[in-house]
């Protein structure tokens, strides 16, 4: 019998103060209007981190609901990977510190940079560990303060991107449920380093100096997220047996709702079943799948034996797509 990944439980995390479209306008001074970011995006309001609030305060908060829906205590958390752009720190890790924050003391923990693919990135990562024994009980994280890195005055990038942080629980099991295979039944990661310069960072804690603010040519990233998106999920449902037919949910990165609606579309899904959360969280980065998971689950919609397809790509050039039976 394979040892999989199977997911106990998802949790997320969105920081209190709400900014609309309308508010970038009217508090912000933001050069902009709700009907070019509805009309272009899909994004309606984000969420944005109060003074003191961290990548590891709000992954913590996420982590904690997690794990309390899955009915596991931080003791038996041996594994704790963080997708993040906006750590709190160079290092110690954002996953260290929350590791602290849920009192787990064994195992490994570490962060992941792959930008807005972080989380599909760190479900192959853990995933992988727990098929190869070394882990059992994993928290996979993505957390978020991209307030603190947009330029707010490029209201080309600073209009898209929110903070929240979204947390799943996974336990190495059997595999076998009522409804057949469960668990991550695959991963698919890529990256093209050559494109690097089309979504980046200038500078900040890395070492090449400027200001650490967000760079983005937005129409280059649209180009290959259509392109790039569609073959790693056929690569996904390939490598399975499975057809687009089998796809019971499409939980996308929520960086736009026109390339997430042609995935939908691609997929032969309708509408009621691609989850959406742009509108309301903005793009949140490695955050924005688990924070999707945990609103689709939260909502009821998910239930145990359908099939759903992750899917993210961001700065790197990284890409990459998840299958799992919930
Ligand atoms: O999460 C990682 C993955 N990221 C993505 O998937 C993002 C992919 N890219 C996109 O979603 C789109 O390219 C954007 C939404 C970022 C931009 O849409 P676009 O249709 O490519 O617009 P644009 O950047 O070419 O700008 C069109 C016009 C420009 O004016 P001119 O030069 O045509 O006069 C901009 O100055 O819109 C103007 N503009 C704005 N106007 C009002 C740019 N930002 C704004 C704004 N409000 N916030």
């Amino acid at each position: 019998m394979t040892t999989r990944a199977i997911i106990a439980g998802c949790g997320g995390y969105l920081p209190e103060r709400v900014v609309t479209n309308a508010d970038l306008g009217r508090e912000c001074g933001i050069e902009t209007s709700d009907s070019w970011i509805v009309e272009r995006t899909g994004i309606r309001q984000r969420h944005i981190a109060a003074v003191g609030e961290t990548a590891s305060s709000m992954g913590a908060a996420a982590a904690h609901q997690a794990m309390e829906r899955a009915g596991i205590g931080g003791g038996e958390i041996d594994l704790v990977i963080v997708a993040t752009a906006t750590p709190d720190s160079a290092f110690p890790s954002t996953a260290a510190r929350i590791q602290a924050a849920i009192g787990a003391t064994r195992g490994a923990a570490f962060d992941i940079a792959a930008a807005c693919t972080g989380f599909v990135y760190a479900l192959g990562v853990a995933d992988a560990m727990i098929r190869a024994g070394s882990a059992r009980c994993a928290l996979v994280i993505g957390t978020e303060t991209y307030s603190r890195i947009v330029d707010w005055t490029d209201r080309g990038t600073c209009v898209l991107f929110g903070d929240g942080a979204g947390a799943v629980v996974l336990t190495a099991g059997e595999g076998r449920g009522d409804s057949g295979d469960r668990g991550i039944l695959s991963t698919h990661l890529h990256a093209d380093g050559r494109h690097a310069d089309i979504l980046h960072i200038e500078g900040g804690a890395g070492s090449t100096g400027g200001p650490g603010l967000l760079r983005m040519a937005g129409k280059e990233v649209f180009r290959h997220a259509v392109a790039k998106l569609a073959a790693v999920v056929d690569e996904a449902l390939a490598a399975n047996g499975l057809g687009h037919a089998d796809v019971r949910w499409l939980i996308p990165h929520q960086a736009n709702l026109r390339i997430i609606e042609a995935m939908g579309k691609k997929l032969g899904l309708p509408a009621e079943r691609v989850v959406v959360t742009v509108d309301r969280h903005a793009n949140t980065s490695a955050a924005s799948i688990p924070l999707a998971l945990a609103d689709a689950v939260g909502r009821g919609l998910i239930t145990k034996g359908d099939l759903i397809v992750f899917e993210a790509i961001g700065g790197g050039l990284t890409w990459g797509a998840a299958l799992a039976r919930f």
